[in-house]
């Protein structure tokens, strides 16, 4: 027994900053997690219809117009990390 004490929680100061920091924390993962930062495939003709992978290497590949950047990942699902395009119709017409 404790006498008769209870020990009833009251918030103080720290406690304060604690929440605020598991706050901070929470509102981070959410918001930040929310949006991607990889650039979108941009929604223009070439990129509405092209399905295979390896027409994107045609083009991003290192000879192609628009290579990957030095270091990007060899292989991989483009769209995973690439949005696809608004109207993207894969491949129909
Ligand atoms: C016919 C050639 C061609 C094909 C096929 C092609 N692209 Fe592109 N892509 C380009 C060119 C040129 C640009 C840069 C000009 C622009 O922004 O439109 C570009 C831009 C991009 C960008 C944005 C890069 C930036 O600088 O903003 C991404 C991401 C991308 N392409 C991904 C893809 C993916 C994924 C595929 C396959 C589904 C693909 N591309 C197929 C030519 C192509
Ligand atoms: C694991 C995630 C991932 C995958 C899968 C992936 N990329 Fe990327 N890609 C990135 C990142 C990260 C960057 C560099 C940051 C940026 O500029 O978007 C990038 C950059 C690019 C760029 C240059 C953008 C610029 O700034 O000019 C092109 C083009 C591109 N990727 C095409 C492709 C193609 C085509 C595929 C499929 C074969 C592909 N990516 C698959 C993550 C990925």
């Amino acid at each position: 027994m404790n006498g008769g004490k209870t020990n009833a929680w009251r918030p103080g100061k720290r406690d304060a900053v604690f929440l605020a920091i598991v706050a901070a924390v929470i509102l981070l993962l959410v918001y930040g997690t929310s949006e991607r930062t990889t650039k979108a495939v941009p929604d223009d003709e070439t990129h509405r219809t092209v399905t295979s992978r390896d027409q994107c290497m045609s083009c991003h590949g290192a000879e192609g117009v628009r290579p990957q950047p030095a270091g990007h990942i060899q292989g991989g699902q483009c769209f995973q990390c690439h949005t696809q395009p608004r109207g993207w119709t894969g491949g129909k017409p």
